[in-house]
């Protein structure tokens, strides 16, 4: 008969049997002989995918959203009177959104019985190395990986001289010597068994390991007039450590700097009723305002009329014309880097309407356009409150790159991102972007093509070389 290892599955897979396992409340072994069962018996649910996971009944209410990944977590809990806490641990990982299964060493089932494991973990525990009853060809090899983190809590000193001596006589010690998973561990024991030389040697080699530690901290013992270091951290700081670990905090290259975007058309009026546009959505100005924002800048985002939400966590000015933008670029500064994305009209109406106009026996009313000013070019040229960092667009239909190069000479500006956008290639109000990032190094111009990317992609590029900058003088304007 052949097995099957889920770890060995395809990403997409492995989620869609974590969410349905999770929403089904049952392990993941347990699940795929479901959904074989009910192939066989030809009722099988729709392979959709769900947007995630609804709550057990039961269950607290979450506080994270489902916007964070599934993670999955093998939980050993140790024999010490802290076991009781690792009851409150799975509570806690569960409201993160992170499926928890137990291992109970034989010492943990004299402080916390396993049902009372099972039922908050809405899984079946597992307490020994050779079970008949488990659904693992190999248990303790499948529980050592098949999981984001191993988190042992309480960590006792004699769970912790084994891991360090690489012993694997019971399941919990097997997991840990079997896993190629970051271990987390919680010990908790009594201040002299902490202090003593054999786990002070012990807890240098699991550090040495990679193995990572939350606490123990310091306080009243369970012993009676007992104190000192080696109570376990609460399920609290223990769940927080462990969310670190399965999702690490996104670096913020840009904290601290202040980003002003501009993006979208302007709408020039011809009258109370009509104007001239362009079709730019406005996407990419705001890739860029998201991602700028996600690199922890402080971002101001001035957008002519287009049909988006803001960007959580942005600034944004709402304007329509270009003068009304320029005033607000204005008023937004001073900045450490400022990126023009949007597509400002050349030119408005110089005889603006007051009345919407009306057709006449004389033919169309002549319309006399005047030039805009240009954002890009006043800001790079000011003698004060230029940002360090200016960067433009150029959006050509011809000629991109030498079209590109000599904007970056005219406009004064240190950066174009040049894009071509000629109807064939759906850039403008599309999702894809291909782009061309025109700076200068050591004097010369140099030309980065990069490939067809989503505009979310090309914003979180350009990011990325904007943080790059920040840091690496050699990318720095030159001017
Ligand atoms: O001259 P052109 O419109 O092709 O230049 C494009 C770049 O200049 C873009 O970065 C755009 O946001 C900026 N621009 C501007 N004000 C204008 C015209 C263009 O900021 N009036």
């Amino acid at each position: 008969m052949a097995s099957l290892t889920i770890r060995k599955l395809d990403d997409a897979v492995k989620t869609y049997l974590r969410l349905r396992s999770a929403k089904n409340r049952r392990s993941v072994e347990e699940e795929v002989r479901v959904i074989l069962r009910e192939l066989i018996e030809g009722r099988e649910e729709p392979l959709t995918p769900f947007s995630a996971p609804p709550a057990p009944s039961s269950a607290p209410t979450p506080q994270r959203t489902g916007a964070l990944p599934e993670a999955s977590v093998t939980l050993i809990i140790g024999g010490g009177i802290a076991a009781y806490k690792s009851l409150d641990l799975i509570r806690r990982l569960k409201e993160r959104r992170v499926e928890v299964r137990c291992v109970l060493t034989k010492a943990a089932q004299q402080f916390v019985t396993p049902l009372a494991v099972s039922a908050l973990s809405h899984e079946r525990i597992y307490t020994d190395l050779f079970d008949p009853q488990s659904e693992f060809d190999a248990g303790h090899i499948r529980l050592a990986r098949d999981c984001d983190l191993i988190v042992v809590a309480p960590a006792t000193a004699d769970l912790m001289a084994k891991m360090a001596n690489g012993h694997a006589d019971d399941l919990a010690s097997a997991i840990l010597l079997a896993t190629n998973r970051k271990i987390l561990l919680a010990p908790a024991m009594n201040p002299l068994m902490w202090n003593n030389a054999a786990t002070r040697r012990n807890v240098a080699q699991l550090q040495r390991d990679g193995v990572v530690l939350i606490g123990p901290n310091s306080g009243e013992m369970a012993e009676a007039g007992e104190a000192g270091v080696g109570r376990m951290s609460e399920a609290i700081e223990i769940a927080n450590a462990a969310e670190r670990l399965l999702r690490p905090p996104v670096p913020k290259p840009l904290a601290g700097k202040r980003v002003l975007i501009t993006a979208g058309p302007t709408h020039e009026p011809i009258d109370p009723v009509r104007y001239i546009a362009n079709r730019s959505s406005g996407k990419q100005g705001f890739a860029i305002a998201a991602a700028a924002q996600a690199a922890g800048a402080e971002v101001i985002l001035v957008s002519g009329p287009v049909d988006l939400d803001d960007p959580a966590g942005v600034t944004v000015k709402h304007v329509e014309s270009a003068r009304q933008m320029l005033e607000q670029v204005q008023a937004a500064l001073p900045a450490d880097i400022a990126i023009f994305a949007a597509a400002v009209a050349d030119w408005r109406v110089a005889n603006e309407g007051e009345q919407k106009l009306k057709k006449t026996a004389a033919g169309m009313p002549p319309l006399q356009l005047v030039e805009n000013p240009d954002i890009l070019a006043t800001i790079s040229k000011l003698a004060d409150k230029r940002p360090p960092l200016v960067i433009g667009f150029a959006a050509e239909t011809e000629h991109l790159i030498d079209n590109a190069k000599s904007k970056l000479a005219r406009k004064g500006c240190d950066w174009i991102v040049a894009n071509d956008v000629s109807p064939a290639t759906g850039v403008m109000g599309g999702d894809r972007n291909t782009v061309h990032l025109i700076s200068r190094k050591s004097g010369e111009i140099a030309v980065d093509s990069w490939p067809v990317m989503t505009k979310e992609q090309v914003a979180i590029e350009l990011v990325a070389h904007i943080a790059r900058s920040v840091t690496d003088k050699s990318l720095e304007p030159a001017s």
